[in-house]
C-alpha cells in the first residue's frame, strides 16, 4: 500500500469517527516531555495503536498517544511521543502523524525534543528555540513518491523556523522571566550518543544542540506549508574536551525536570497564538 493511501486512510478514520476534530495547531512532545501540565484542556485521547497506520513508539519516555486539547479557544492535536528512524522506522513512517494532522487542518507545528547542548554557553536544563537545523540523518521523508497534494518536491528551506512564532515564544519566555537560548539543531540518526570527536565536529559545523529527532518532521511539515516552531530541552551538555557520560535514564530525568518550565512556556505561547489567530492581537 502506498504512503499516500496510508495517510489518506488515517485521515478518513478521524473524519468518520471524530468529525469535530479540526485542530488548528499540532504539538509534538518529545522524549520525557509527555507529562505536560498546565492549562491545556485535554479531550479525547487515543493510543497510536488505535489509529490506522500510526506507528507505535517503542522507546521508554514516549507515551504514544494523541490527545485532542483545547487551550484559550485553540484546538490542538497533542502527540505525546514520536517514533524515530533509530527504532527502524522509515522516514515516511516517522513523519506520517505530522502529515495526517496537517491534512486535518493544523497550520502550525510546535515540535519539542530533548537534546544535548553543544554550545558551551547553553546550560543543561535550559530551553533552546531552534533557529535552523542541519539534517545529518542521511534520510529525507520526501524521497520516493512525489505527492503533489502534499507540496512541491523541492521545498524552499531558506527560512524553515517561522520568525513570527520564534518572536512569540521569546516574548512568552520574557513574560515568564527566563531567557531562551537560540541556536542550530543538529539531527542525527542515533541511537548511539556521540564520541568526543563527533561532538567537536558537530560543534565546528555550526551546531548548538544535537538530538535524534525533529529534522525529518520539520522537512515534512515545511513541505506541507506549515508554520514551524522548534524547542529543544537541553538535557545534557556535551563538551568534547571533558565529555561526561550520559545515559538515556539521565536524559529522561533531566527532561522531566524541564517539563514544568516548558509547560508554562507553551501555555503562554499558545494563548498568544490563539489571540493572533482570532485577530485579537497585533503586537505579540
Ligand atoms: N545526543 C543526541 N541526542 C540526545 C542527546 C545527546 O547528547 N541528549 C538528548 N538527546
Amino acid at each position: 500500500m502506498s504512503e499516500k493511501t496510508k495517510v489518506a486512510q488515517s485521515v478518513k478514520f478521524f473524519k468518520k469517527n471524530f468529525p469535530g476534530f479540526r485542530p488548528k495547531a499540532l504539538l509534538v512532545l518529545g522524549t520525557g516531555l509527555g507529562e505536560l501540565r498546565g492549562s491545556l484542556e485535554p479531550g479525547e485521547s487515543l493510543a497510536y495503536h488505535e489509529i490506522p497506520h500510526f506507528p507505535r513508539s517503542t522507546v521508554k519516555g514516549h507515551t504514544g498517544s494523541l490527545c485532542f486539547c483545547r487551550t484559550n479557544g485553540l484546538d490542538l492535536a497533542v502527540l505525546r511521543g514520536r517514533v524515530h528512524a533509530y527504532e527502524g522506522y522509515s522516514p515516511q513512517e516517522v513523519v506520517r502523524t505530522i502529515r495526517v494532522i496537517r491534512l486535518l487542518g493544523a497550520e502550525t507545528a510546535v515540535l519539542t525534543n530533548a537534546a544535548g547542548s553543544l554550545n558551551p554557553l547553553f546550560d543543561q536544563g535550559s530551553i533552546m528555540c531552534i533557529s535552523d537545523h542541519i539534517n545529518l540523518t542521511g534520510e529525507n521523508p520526501l524521497i520516493g513518491q512525489d505527492v503533489q497534494e502534499w507540496g512541491p518536491l523541492f521545498p524552499d528551506m531558506s527560512r524553515v523556523y517561522c520568525p513570527n512564532l520564534r518572536n512569540m515564544v521569546q516574548k512568552a519566555a520574557l513574560r515568564l522571566g527566563f531567557a531562551l537560548n537560540t541556536g542550530v539543531y543538529v539531527g542525527i540518526k542515533g541511537p548511539s550518543l556521540e564520541t568526543p570527536a563527533e561532538t567537536r565536529a558537530f560543534r565546528n559545523l555550526g551546531g548548538d544542540a544535537i538530538g535524534m529527532s525533529t529534522v525529518l518532521e520539520v522537512i515534512a511539515a515545511r513541505h506541507m506549508g506549515m508554520g514551524i516552531l522548534g524547542l529543544s530541552c537541553l538535557t545534557n551538555k556535551n563538551l568534547p574536551d571533558c565529555m561526561a557520560e550520559t545515559s538515556h535514564e539521565e536524559i529522561l530525568e533531566a527532561a522531566g525536570n524541564i517539563n514544568k518550565q516548558l509547560s508554562r512556556l507553551l501555555q503562554d505561547f499558545f494563548s498568544s497564538l490563539s489571540r493572533q489567530l482570532q485577530g485579537l492581537e497585533n503586537d505579540i
